[in-house]
Protein backbone atom coordinates (compact mmCIF):
# COMPACT_ATOMS: atom_id res chain seq x y z
CA UNK A 1 0.00 0.00 0.00
CA UNK A 2 2.97 2.17 0.70
CA UNK A 3 3.82 1.81 -2.10
CA UNK A 4 1.42 2.28 -4.82
CA UNK A 5 0.74 5.63 -2.41
CA UNK A 6 4.14 6.16 -3.30
CA UNK A 7 3.92 5.83 -7.28
CA UNK A 8 0.54 7.52 -6.94
CA UNK A 9 2.03 10.67 -5.42
CA UNK A 10 5.23 10.54 -7.76
CA UNK A 11 2.98 10.71 -10.78
CA UNK A 12 0.20 12.97 -10.06
CA UNK A 13 3.39 15.20 -9.29
CA UNK A 14 5.64 14.35 -12.33
CA UNK A 15 6.56 17.27 -14.21
CA UNK A 16 6.55 17.79 -18.03
CA UNK A 17 9.37 17.70 -19.76
CA UNK A 18 8.57 19.12 -22.56
CA UNK A 19 5.33 21.05 -22.48
CA UNK A 20 4.54 24.29 -20.78
CA UNK A 21 2.33 23.01 -17.72
CA UNK A 22 0.25 24.16 -16.07
CA UNK A 23 -1.40 25.68 -18.93
CA UNK A 24 -1.47 28.93 -19.42
CA UNK A 25 -4.50 29.20 -18.77
CA UNK A 26 -6.78 26.21 -18.88
CA UNK A 27 -10.09 27.32 -20.03
CA UNK A 28 -10.90 28.92 -22.86
CA UNK A 29 -14.44 31.05 -23.95
CA UNK A 30 -15.71 32.09 -27.05
CA UNK A 31 -18.98 32.35 -28.50
CA UNK A 32 -20.52 30.58 -31.81
CA UNK A 33 -19.00 32.05 -34.86
CA UNK A 34 -16.00 33.30 -33.03
CA UNK A 35 -12.59 32.12 -33.25
CA UNK A 36 -10.59 31.08 -30.73
CA UNK A 37 -6.71 29.82 -29.89
CA UNK A 38 -6.32 27.18 -27.47
CA UNK A 39 -2.51 27.58 -26.09
CA UNK A 40 0.29 24.67 -26.25
CA UNK A 41 3.64 26.16 -25.75
CA UNK A 42 6.84 23.74 -25.56
CA UNK A 43 9.41 24.23 -22.92
CA UNK A 44 11.85 21.98 -24.66
CA UNK A 45 11.58 20.45 -28.39
CA UNK A 46 12.90 16.72 -28.25
CA UNK A 47 14.59 15.93 -32.12
CA UNK A 48 11.69 14.14 -33.46
CA UNK A 49 8.33 14.48 -32.22
CA UNK A 50 4.68 15.26 -33.26
CA UNK A 51 1.52 16.92 -31.96
CA UNK A 52 -1.56 15.47 -31.73
CA UNK A 53 -4.60 17.11 -30.81
CA UNK A 54 -7.49 15.76 -29.79
CA UNK A 55 -11.43 16.66 -28.07
CA UNK A 56 -12.23 14.31 -25.36
CA UNK A 57 -16.03 13.80 -25.75
CA UNK A 58 -18.38 16.02 -23.29
CA UNK A 59 -19.13 14.08 -20.22
CA UNK A 60 -16.61 11.89 -21.08
CA UNK A 61 -18.94 9.61 -23.62
CA UNK A 62 -17.54 8.16 -26.52
CA UNK A 63 -14.46 7.69 -28.42
CA UNK A 64 -11.84 11.09 -28.88
CA UNK A 65 -11.39 13.06 -31.80
CA UNK A 66 -8.56 13.43 -33.62
CA UNK A 67 -8.38 16.89 -35.11
CA UNK A 68 -5.11 17.17 -36.22
CA UNK A 69 -1.54 15.69 -35.91
CA UNK A 70 1.44 17.53 -37.49
CA UNK A 71 4.90 17.84 -37.58
CA UNK A 72 7.71 19.56 -38.42
CA UNK A 73 7.01 18.87 -42.36
CA UNK A 74 3.11 18.45 -42.59
CA UNK A 75 -0.48 19.02 -40.58
CA UNK A 76 -2.91 16.58 -41.42
CA UNK A 77 -6.43 17.84 -40.31
CA UNK A 78 -8.90 14.83 -39.06
CA UNK A 79 -12.55 14.85 -39.98
CA UNK A 80 -15.43 18.24 -39.47
CA UNK A 81 -13.40 19.84 -36.67
CA UNK A 82 -10.22 19.53 -38.55
CA UNK A 83 -11.60 21.42 -41.51
CA UNK A 84 -11.65 24.39 -38.95
CA UNK A 85 -8.41 23.99 -37.21
CA UNK A 86 -4.75 25.50 -38.05
CA UNK A 87 -1.72 25.75 -35.75
CA UNK A 88 -1.08 29.24 -34.88
CA UNK A 89 2.75 29.20 -34.74
CA UNK A 90 3.12 32.16 -33.06
CA UNK A 91 7.00 31.41 -32.71
CA UNK A 92 8.95 28.60 -32.45
CA UNK A 93 7.64 27.04 -29.21
CA UNK A 94 4.31 27.70 -30.15
CA UNK A 95 1.90 24.67 -30.82
CA UNK A 96 -1.24 26.03 -29.81
CA UNK A 97 -4.89 25.55 -32.23
CA UNK A 98 -6.79 28.05 -33.67
CA UNK A 99 -10.54 26.94 -33.82
CA UNK A 100 -12.49 29.26 -36.45
CA UNK A 101 -16.05 29.69 -36.57
CA UNK A 102 -16.92 28.13 -33.40
CA UNK A 103 -19.98 25.82 -33.64
CA UNK A 104 -22.59 25.36 -29.89
CA UNK A 105 -20.92 21.18 -30.51
CA UNK A 106 -17.55 22.40 -30.08
CA UNK A 107 -17.47 23.21 -26.18
CA UNK A 108 -15.51 20.27 -24.23
CA UNK A 109 -12.04 19.35 -23.11
CA UNK A 110 -9.53 19.23 -25.85
CA UNK A 111 -5.83 17.70 -25.49
CA UNK A 112 -2.46 18.82 -26.88
CA UNK A 113 -0.73 15.86 -26.73
CA UNK A 114 3.49 15.48 -27.55
CA UNK A 115 4.10 12.27 -29.35
CA UNK A 116 8.16 11.26 -29.08
CA UNK A 117 8.19 7.69 -28.78
CA UNK A 118 9.45 7.90 -25.49
CA UNK A 119 7.68 9.28 -23.00
CA UNK A 120 4.55 11.43 -24.41
CA UNK A 121 3.03 14.31 -22.73
CA UNK A 122 -0.10 16.26 -22.97
CA UNK A 123 -2.08 18.83 -21.36
CA UNK A 124 -5.49 19.68 -21.42
CA UNK A 125 -7.76 22.65 -22.04
CA UNK A 126 -11.38 23.22 -21.93
CA UNK A 127 -13.34 25.25 -24.53
CA UNK A 128 -16.16 26.98 -23.19
CA UNK A 129 -19.18 27.87 -25.65
CA UNK A 130 -20.72 31.07 -23.77
CA UNK A 131 -23.90 30.81 -24.29
CA UNK A 132 -27.90 30.65 -22.68
CA UNK A 133 -29.62 27.29 -21.58
CA UNK A 134 -33.61 27.86 -21.80
CA UNK A 135 -35.72 24.76 -20.80
CA UNK A 136 -38.46 23.72 -23.76
CA UNK A 137 -41.39 21.99 -23.31
CA UNK A 138 -43.87 20.23 -26.15
CA UNK A 139 -46.76 21.90 -27.52
CA UNK A 140 -48.68 19.22 -26.36
CA UNK A 141 -47.97 19.79 -22.99
CA UNK A 142 -45.59 18.68 -19.89
CA UNK A 143 -43.01 16.02 -20.41
CA UNK A 144 -43.58 14.78 -23.77
CA UNK A 145 -40.27 14.41 -25.58
CA UNK A 146 -38.30 10.93 -25.24
CA UNK A 147 -34.34 11.70 -25.06
CA UNK A 148 -34.71 11.63 -29.05
CA UNK A 149 -37.52 13.97 -29.33
CA UNK A 150 -36.02 16.72 -26.55
CA UNK A 151 -32.54 16.74 -28.77
CA UNK A 152 -34.82 17.05 -31.89
CA UNK A 153 -36.57 19.84 -30.12
CA UNK A 154 -33.47 21.76 -28.82
CA UNK A 155 -32.31 21.27 -32.65
CA UNK A 156 -35.05 23.16 -34.43
CA UNK A 157 -35.12 25.86 -31.70
CA UNK A 158 -31.66 26.70 -32.65
CA UNK A 159 -30.04 24.70 -29.87
CA UNK A 160 -29.02 21.73 -28.40
CA UNK A 161 -29.11 19.75 -25.09
CA UNK A 162 -27.14 21.12 -22.49
CA UNK A 163 -24.55 19.64 -20.92
CA UNK A 164 -24.77 19.47 -16.78
CA UNK A 165 -22.02 22.16 -16.59
CA UNK A 166 -23.84 24.27 -18.68
CA UNK A 167 -27.02 23.96 -16.38
CA UNK A 168 -24.52 24.13 -13.54
CA UNK A 169 -23.86 27.83 -14.93
CA UNK A 170 -27.07 28.91 -15.85
CA UNK A 171 -28.36 28.23 -12.48
CA UNK A 172 -25.65 30.18 -10.84
CA UNK A 173 -26.65 33.04 -13.09
CA UNK A 174 -30.31 32.54 -11.99
CA UNK A 175 -32.20 29.90 -13.60
CA UNK A 176 -34.64 28.33 -11.74
CA UNK A 177 -37.41 26.06 -13.25
CA UNK A 178 -39.25 23.35 -11.46
CA UNK A 179 -40.00 21.01 -14.86
CA UNK A 180 -37.27 18.22 -15.17
CA UNK A 181 -35.50 18.17 -18.91
CA UNK A 182 -33.46 15.99 -20.57
CA UNK A 183 -29.92 16.74 -20.75
CA UNK A 184 -27.00 15.91 -23.34
CA UNK A 185 -25.76 12.53 -21.54
CA UNK A 186 -29.18 11.55 -21.06
CA UNK A 187 -29.63 12.15 -17.60
CA UNK A 188 -32.73 14.31 -16.21
CA UNK A 189 -32.20 17.03 -14.00
CA UNK A 190 -34.10 20.84 -13.24
CA UNK A 191 -32.09 23.84 -10.91
CA UNK A 192 -34.14 25.35 -7.77
CA UNK A 193 -32.90 28.86 -6.57
CA UNK A 194 -35.63 28.75 -4.85
CA UNK A 195 -36.94 25.57 -2.83
CA UNK A 196 -40.46 25.11 -2.55
CA UNK A 197 -42.29 22.06 -1.44
CA UNK A 198 -43.87 21.90 -5.22
CA UNK A 199 -40.51 21.78 -6.56
CA UNK A 200 -38.60 19.03 -4.70
CA UNK A 201 -39.32 20.14 -0.90
CA UNK A 202 -37.45 22.09 1.05
CA UNK A 203 -34.14 21.50 0.41
CA UNK A 204 -31.23 23.56 -0.15
CA UNK A 205 -31.02 25.42 -3.32
CA UNK A 206 -29.37 23.27 -6.16
CA UNK A 207 -29.55 20.65 -9.09
CA UNK A 208 -32.03 18.42 -8.40
CA UNK A 209 -31.23 14.98 -10.08
CA UNK A 210 -33.70 12.40 -11.30
CA UNK A 211 -30.34 10.38 -12.59
CA UNK A 212 -30.31 8.40 -16.03
CA UNK A 213 -33.07 7.59 -17.76
CA UNK A 214 -34.75 5.30 -20.08
CA UNK A 215 -34.26 7.20 -23.25
CA UNK A 216 -36.85 5.59 -25.33
CA UNK A 217 -39.75 5.87 -22.82
CA UNK A 218 -38.92 7.94 -20.39
CA UNK A 219 -40.86 11.66 -21.00
CA UNK A 220 -39.74 14.68 -20.14
CA UNK A 221 -39.06 18.56 -20.84
CA UNK A 222 -36.03 19.58 -22.65
CA UNK A 223 -33.14 21.52 -21.38
CA UNK A 224 -31.24 23.16 -24.44
CA UNK A 225 -28.11 25.08 -25.24
CA UNK A 226 -27.53 28.45 -27.59
CA UNK A 227 -25.35 30.72 -28.39
CA UNK A 228 -25.15 34.05 -30.29
CA UNK A 229 -26.25 33.92 -33.81
CA UNK A 230 -25.58 35.85 -36.76
CA UNK A 231 -28.83 37.68 -37.35
CA UNK A 232 -30.66 40.16 -35.50
CA UNK A 233 -34.07 39.79 -33.74
CA UNK A 234 -36.72 42.45 -33.70
CA UNK A 235 -40.60 43.01 -32.60
CA UNK A 236 -43.72 44.30 -35.01
CA UNK A 237 -46.52 45.52 -32.89
CA UNK A 238 -49.76 44.02 -33.73
CA UNK A 239 -52.73 42.22 -32.50
CA UNK A 240 -51.67 39.17 -35.16
CA UNK A 241 -52.72 35.83 -35.16
CA UNK A 242 -49.94 33.57 -35.67
CA UNK A 243 -50.19 33.11 -40.10
CA UNK A 244 -50.61 36.91 -39.73
CA UNK A 245 -47.42 37.05 -37.64
CA UNK A 246 -46.10 35.40 -40.20
CA UNK A 247 -46.84 37.23 -42.61
CA UNK A 248 -45.86 40.45 -40.96
CA UNK A 249 -42.48 39.18 -41.05
CA UNK A 250 -41.96 38.15 -44.48
CA UNK A 251 -43.20 41.41 -45.66
CA UNK A 252 -40.18 42.63 -44.29
CA UNK A 253 -37.53 39.57 -45.88
CA UNK A 254 -37.36 37.82 -42.06
CA UNK A 255 -38.86 34.97 -40.65
CA UNK A 256 -40.79 34.44 -37.20
CA UNK A 257 -37.49 33.74 -34.62
CA UNK A 258 -37.09 30.82 -32.76
CA UNK A 259 -37.01 30.44 -29.17
CA UNK A 260 -33.28 29.82 -29.21
CA UNK A 261 -33.20 33.10 -31.45
CA UNK A 262 -35.11 35.09 -28.60
CA UNK A 263 -33.16 34.34 -25.67
CA UNK A 264 -29.59 34.84 -27.49
CA UNK A 265 -31.00 38.35 -28.06
CA UNK A 266 -31.78 38.58 -24.40
CA UNK A 267 -28.62 36.80 -23.59
CA UNK A 268 -25.95 38.52 -25.39
CA UNK A 269 -27.70 42.26 -26.72
CA UNK A 270 -30.15 42.56 -23.44
CA UNK A 271 -33.20 42.71 -25.45
CA UNK A 272 -36.24 43.57 -23.68
CA UNK A 273 -39.72 44.37 -25.06
CA UNK A 274 -42.61 44.24 -22.60
CA UNK A 275 -44.76 43.01 -25.34
CA UNK A 276 -46.11 39.37 -26.03
CA UNK A 277 -45.19 38.06 -29.56
CA UNK A 278 -45.28 35.02 -31.46
CA UNK A 279 -42.52 32.83 -32.26
CA UNK A 280 -42.09 30.16 -35.19
CA UNK A 281 -42.97 27.30 -32.88
CA UNK A 282 -46.48 28.76 -32.18
CA UNK A 283 -45.43 29.99 -28.68
CA UNK A 284 -45.72 33.19 -27.37
CA UNK A 285 -43.03 34.74 -25.36
CA UNK A 286 -41.41 38.08 -24.39
CA UNK A 287 -37.70 38.81 -23.22
CA UNK A 288 -37.27 41.28 -19.95
CA UNK A 289 -34.13 42.44 -19.50
CA UNK A 290 -35.21 44.76 -16.67
CA UNK A 291 -38.01 43.73 -14.57
CA UNK A 292 -40.39 46.07 -13.82
CA UNK A 293 -43.95 45.46 -12.44
CA UNK A 294 -45.74 46.33 -15.05
CA UNK A 295 -44.20 43.88 -17.04
CA UNK A 296 -45.15 40.22 -15.86
CA UNK A 297 -44.23 41.23 -11.80
CA UNK A 298 -41.47 38.85 -11.81
CA UNK A 299 -38.26 40.44 -10.07
CA UNK A 300 -35.95 38.50 -12.01
CA UNK A 301 -34.87 39.01 -15.88
CA UNK A 302 -35.68 36.52 -18.14
CA UNK A 303 -37.75 35.43 -21.42
CA UNK A 304 -41.19 34.79 -20.16
CA UNK A 305 -43.66 32.76 -22.07
CA UNK A 306 -47.39 32.84 -22.21
CA UNK A 307 -47.39 29.29 -23.63
CA UNK A 308 -48.96 28.20 -27.00
CA UNK A 309 -51.92 30.24 -27.52
CA UNK A 310 -54.65 28.93 -29.90
CA UNK A 311 -53.10 30.23 -33.01
CA UNK A 312 -56.39 31.97 -34.39
CA UNK A 313 -55.61 34.59 -31.19
CA UNK A 314 -55.66 38.35 -32.54
CA UNK A 315 -53.86 39.45 -29.21
CA UNK A 316 -50.16 39.10 -30.04
CA UNK A 317 -47.21 41.11 -32.29
CA UNK A 318 -44.33 39.24 -33.74
CA UNK A 319 -40.50 38.28 -33.50
CA UNK A 320 -39.11 38.64 -36.19
CA UNK A 321 -35.32 37.14 -37.47
CA UNK A 322 -33.26 38.12 -40.34
C1 LIG B 1 -11.91 33.70 -38.23
O1 LIG B 1 -10.98 33.01 -39.00
C2 LIG B 1 -11.31 32.94 -40.39
C3 LIG B 1 -10.25 32.13 -41.11
O2 LIG B 1 -9.84 31.06 -40.38
C4 LIG B 1 -11.38 34.33 -40.98
O3 LIG B 1 -11.77 34.26 -42.32
C5 LIG B 1 -12.38 35.16 -40.18
O4 LIG B 1 -12.36 36.50 -40.62
C6 LIG B 1 -12.05 35.13 -38.69
N1 LIG B 1 -13.13 35.77 -37.97
C7 LIG B 1 -12.91 36.65 -37.00
C8 LIG B 1 -14.13 37.20 -36.33
O5 LIG B 1 -11.80 36.97 -36.64
C1 LIG C 1 -59.10 27.90 -31.75
O1 LIG C 1 -60.14 28.83 -31.74
C2 LIG C 1 -61.08 28.67 -32.80
C3 LIG C 1 -62.03 29.85 -32.76
O2 LIG C 1 -62.43 30.17 -31.46
C4 LIG C 1 -61.76 27.31 -32.63
O3 LIG C 1 -62.69 27.11 -33.69
C5 LIG C 1 -60.72 26.22 -32.66
O4 LIG C 1 -61.30 24.97 -32.41
C6 LIG C 1 -59.63 26.50 -31.62
N1 LIG C 1 -58.57 25.54 -31.81
C7 LIG C 1 -58.06 24.83 -30.82
C8 LIG C 1 -56.94 23.93 -31.19
O5 LIG C 1 -58.45 24.93 -29.67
Amino acid sequence: IELIHLMATELSSKKLKHLLEPPVYPEVAGRRGDNVTLPCILRSKPSHYKIKWTKLQPEHVGPENIIMISNAHAFKPYGHLGQRASLRKAHTMDASIQLSHLELEDGGTYRCELVNGIEDESVDITLRIEGVVFPYQSKNGRYRFTFREAKEACAEQDGILATYSQLYRAWTEGLDWCNAGWLLDGTVHYPILHPRPVCGGELLPGIRSYGPKDKNHDKFDAFCFTSQNSGSVFYIPGSFSFEQAVHACQRVGAELALVGHLYAAWRFRNYDQCDGGWLRDGSVRFPISNPRERCGGIPEAGVRSFGFPNKTTHLYGAYCYR
